[in-house]
């Protein structure tokens, strides 16, 4: 059998990342988060104060950057300049940060340079918010996941819980929906899903009812 491509799109905290991890290691595939790459270039212009709506700094401190996602057991880490910035990224500050940081056309193409140069090999699953629409259209198979909000912001909520971090279930919810907002509605390659893209929604799934369902669909297109 020949490894394929499989896109996962969808709005925030919609398990993509859980769900992308468990088809590549059931697979054997690789996986791609280009989430942290954001999530990496925006904590690095947080800690060095440049202005996250500023096209030209951004790029330029992208292309003097590296980002290396790693495998790690069942998890990804994320190196920024050969440092792992695992947790990091997922802070808060660069949570709130990230939608601005990636609405800008150049600090866009580069990140899309960089994450189709990850998917040259074959058996590869890659989430975000324009793969299947941007970065890989060739993909044999594309997933729109989405869950109700409600759904999201309790996902999200159980999981800070299990890492100590407490926010208000509100707050998450409309911390979601104003993320949501900004990727949906940015002018360079917004979240859409993709015309030929299967939409699943997981809000009354299990995780491996997802996995199940996913893994079908792509033995299909082996
Ligand atoms: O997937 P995750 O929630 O970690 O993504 C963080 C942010 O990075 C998104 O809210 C979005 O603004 C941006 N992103 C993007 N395109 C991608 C992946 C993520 O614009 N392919």
């Amino acid at each position: 059998l020949n490894g394929i491509i499989i896109a996962i799109d969808g709005p925030a905290a919609a398990g993509k990342s859980t769900i992308a991890k468990k088809i590549a290691q059931k697979l054997n595939y690789t996986y791609i988060d280009t989430g942290a790459m954001y999530r990496a270039l925006t904590h690095k212009a947080i800690q060095l104060d440049i202005n996250l709506n500023s096209d030209h700094d951004l790029t330029a401190l992208l292309e003097n950057t590296d980002i290396h996602l790693k495998p790690d057991g069942d998890n990804q880490a994320v190196l920024i300049d050969g440092i792992d910035c695992s947790e990091e990224i997922r802070s808060h500050e660069v949570t709130a940060g990230v939608s601005a940081v990636a609405t800008h056309m150049s600090v866009r193409k580069l990140m899309v340079e960089k994450q189709r140069e990850l998917a040259t090999g074959t058996g590869v699953v890659m989430d975000g918010r324009d793969i299947g629409t941007a970065v890989l259209p060739k993909a044999e198979l594309k997933i729109f996941m989405t869950a109700s909000v409600d759904e999201r912001a309790e996902r999200r909520f159980i999981e800070n819980e299990s890492r100590g971090i407490y926010t208000p279930l509100e707050q998450l919810k409309q911390e979601i929906e104003k993320r949501d907002q900004s990727d949906s509605e940015r002018a360079v390659s917004p979240l859409k899903m993709a015309d030929d893209a299967v939409l699943v929604d997981t809000t009354s799934m299990t995780i491996d009812q997802v996995v199940d369902k996913v893994i079908v669909l792509a033995e299909m297109r082996m």
